[in-house]
């Protein structure tokens, strides 16, 4: 080697560690947060279980608006409703993106989820769809399966209240398995860090067991989702309309601009986005019923008040149930079904006060940390509904509300839940149900007869937080209720009959 090309050796050896040493160091104008390591920047420090409770103390430490750097890649942790409000809320156009997720890639590839696509045309599209079929009004139309759907909760309830738990989340076995498989792909660990070493990507599969595992939730999904779509069609053809709301938007495809694939998929998502969260929020509920019995029976004692004991509720009742109202969104406080919600990212710089976020970074909503925040709330890891008594937010008093809202759970910006006033209104029959129809008590012990608490801390985090298995004792609060109940689920058979094998798939599917 001459001595030139040696020297021009050095001069790159010393370009890429210069280069180098930068990787994993906080930039200047980004927010403060915990001290990096060249290279990894806090990668070696990210928690990967239960993340929303590390994420939560370095919001103390570091402040509502705080970053990390996993590698060269930048991420904003936002822990405050007022720092949603600037971040996101207010920047809806520029804060939308959606990380890129090599899970995601894999699984999907050139098909398009409506949680998981990027902003952009084709995002704009499909949430168009769903916000015309999921809109307040539009709700009122899918009401009476609703009802249906919680009757039958409340009839399994009766009829086997051991297995509760289960009755609550009573869903087809393909989308179970299709949401477990495509939490598995994309949780943190799921795939190797390809975001962050693209190399990584070219491994053999023989040493890649999450590419065979990907292709099957893929063959997965599209059997399901293709399946459902047809059985659609089919019923529209043969002139059997049930009033789902695909029915419309089949009529309007060209309006919507969606292709047969497109709108097959809008059915798997809306699916899997709307089953379990719905669920994990009602298993939350009842621990919480059983766990804090004095809540319980004021709630119960409005209902009794209200509706009384000769009819069943209504979705309309709400609105004379202030309490019930309070403690629902206490529930939504306490444990909140998406502690994370689902990452955002922004298409541009972004200048926050005295920062830029640059663009592209991951932008973490902490809805677990918002509602843990001690300059808003009191006593925040309690659970207290009578603080949206006091205030409509459920802040302490003094806070100013300005730009406030109760429904961080759902989401910010322009990505907010669309699903939020279909997932109120199930919320709001299955509770009312509840409280009207039995009384939830923890078990007691076989040999001591004492009370066994519900752990309340003993949650998984997969797609949604929520509780693992418990036991809970739920008994009729009457037998003229019991009667009631039967009567009433064996009105709902007309209802139900309506969307049989809605869940059935066709192995004639288009998808193959
Ligand atoms: C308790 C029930 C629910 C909770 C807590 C919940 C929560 C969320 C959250 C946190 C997001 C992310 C928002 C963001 O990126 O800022 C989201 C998005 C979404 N949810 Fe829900 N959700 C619920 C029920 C539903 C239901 C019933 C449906 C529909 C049937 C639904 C459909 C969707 C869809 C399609 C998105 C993606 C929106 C987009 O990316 O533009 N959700 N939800």
């Amino acid at each position: 080697m001459t001595t030139e090309a040696i020297g021009l050796l050095f001069i790159f050896l010393l370009w890429i560690s210069y280069r180098l040493r930068k990787v994993g160091s906080r930039e200047q104008d980004l927010p403060p947060g915990p001290p990096t390591v060249a290279i990894i920047g806090n990668l070696d420090i990210f928690p990967t279980v239960h993340p929303y409770l590390k994420l939560t103390e370095w919001a103390k430490a570091y402040g509502d608006i705080y970053s990390l750097k996993l590698g060269p890649k930048t991420v904003v942790v936002v822990s405050s409703p007022r720092a949603v409000r600037e971040c996101i809320d207010l920047r809806g156009s520029t804060m939308s993106g959606r990380p890129y997720m090599y899970g995601v890639e894999l699984i999907y590839g050139d098909a398009v989820d409506l949680v998981l696509v990027d902003y952009g045309p084709t995002w704009k599209a499909l949430r168009r769809t769903v916000r015309d079929a999921l809109s307040g009004e539009a709700c009122m139309r899918h009401l009476p399966i609703q009802h249906a759907e919680a009757t039958q909760l409340m009839y399994d309830f009766l009829e086997n209240p051991q297995n509760f738990y289960t009755h609550i989340y009573s869903i087809v076995e393909d989308i179970d398995n299709d949401m477990r498989l495509i939490g598995d792909l994309v949780k943190p660990g799921g795939t190797p860090p390809i975001e962050l070493i693209p190399i990584l990507r070219y491994i053999p599969e023989r040493w890649a067991p999450w590419k065979a595992q990907a292709r099957e939730v893929r063959a997965l999904q599209r059997r399901l989702y293709f399946g459902l779509l047809d059985l659609c069609i089919d019923r529209v053809d043969n002139e059997k309309r049930n009033g789902c709301f695909i029915e419309d938007v089949l009529d309007h495809q060209e309006e919507y601009g969606l292709d047969y694939e497109k709108i097959a998929y809008l059915i798997g998502t809306l699916m899997v986005a709307g089953a379990d969260t719905t669920a994990v929020y009602l298993r939350f509920f009842v621990a919480c019923m059983a766990t804090y019995s004095d809540v319980q029976a004021r709630a119960q004692q409005e209902i009794d008040s209200v509706i009384g004991s000769s009819r069943t509720p209504e979705v309309d009742d709400i609105d004379s149930l202030p309490f019930l109202k309070a403690v629902i969104n206490e529930v939504h406080r306490f444990r909140p079904t998406a502690p994370l919600a689902i990452p955002h990212t922004n298409t541009v710089d972004e200048r926050i006060g005295n920062f830029v976020i640059p663009k592209d970074s991951t932008i973490l909503l902490n809805v677990w940390g918002i509602y843990r925040h001690e300059d808003y709330f009191e006593n925040p890891n309690e659970f207290l509904p009578d603080r949206y008594m006091r205030s409509e937010y459920g802040t302490k008093p003094g806070v100013d509300t300005t730009g406030l809202r109760n429904d961080y759970g759902f989401g910010a910006g322009r990505r907010i839940c669309p699903g939020m006033h279909l997932a109120n209104n199930s919320i709001i029959l299955n509770v009312m149900n509840f409280l009207w129809a039995f009384n939830f008590n923890v078990p007691k012990d076989s040999v001591t007869g004492e009370p066994i608490a519900i752990d309340l801390d003993n949650n998984t985090l997969d797609l949604t937080l929520g509780p693992n298995p418990y036991e809970c004792d739920i008994k009729p609060r009457s037998e003229a209720k019991a009667n009631m109940i039967r009567a009433r689920f064996a009105a709902a058979g007309s209802t139900f009959a309506l969307f049989d094998n809605q869940t059935t798939v066709n192995e004639t599917s288009k998808s193959k």
